[in-house]
């Protein structure tokens, strides 16, 4: 499995924590940035993260700013984007079954780094349920068409 991180300047420190977590577990990771803790803005970082997993360079994101929340809405305006913001290991969890959630997205300044990784864990390990819920990320993406169109 290969997973591209992305980090504003509030996620920066925690991005670099959860790459060392998912390369000690040999995971490949592909990482989008950003290097230091100088100011960014998040929505960049969502941007390259974002294609990476689209395009099938990433099989999944992951994405960390200072809620986790700015993250979340600028990668879900990429077609094919379902992030999902997770607060707990549940939050993670549901958002793998019921929303096939393709991008994780993380709050640096909300979260505890041993939080924060086992939400990254719970997360990677769940499979999507399909069935009903199959149906309902099939109309996410017919919405998705339908106001691309307009
Ligand atoms: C940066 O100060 C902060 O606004 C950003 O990291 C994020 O929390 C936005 O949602």
């Amino acid at each position: 499995m290969k997973i591209s991180l992305g980090a504003d300047h509030a996620g920066f420190e925690l991005k670099e924590k959860v790459k060392q977590h998912l390369l000690s577990q040999g995971i490949s990771v592909d990482d989008q940035g950003t290097t230091s803790p100088d100011s960014v803005d998040y929505p960049d970082f969502a941007h390259l993260v974002g294609e990476q997993v689209v395009q099938h360079r990433a099989d999944r994101g992951i994405l960390v700013c200072g809620t986790g929340i700015g993250m979340s809405i600028a990668a879900n305006k990429i077609p094919g984007v379902r992030a999902a913001n997770a607060r707990t290991e549940a939050d993670a969890q549901l958002s793998r079954e019921h929303n096939d959630a393709n991008v994780l997205t993380l709050g640096g300044r909300v979260l505890d780094e041993a939080t924060a990784l086992k939400i990254i864990d719970v997360w990677l390990k769940t499979s999507f349920l399909g069935g009903r819920h199959q149906r309902r990320v099939e109309k996410i993406s017919d919405l998705e068409r339908t106001e691309v169109a307009k």
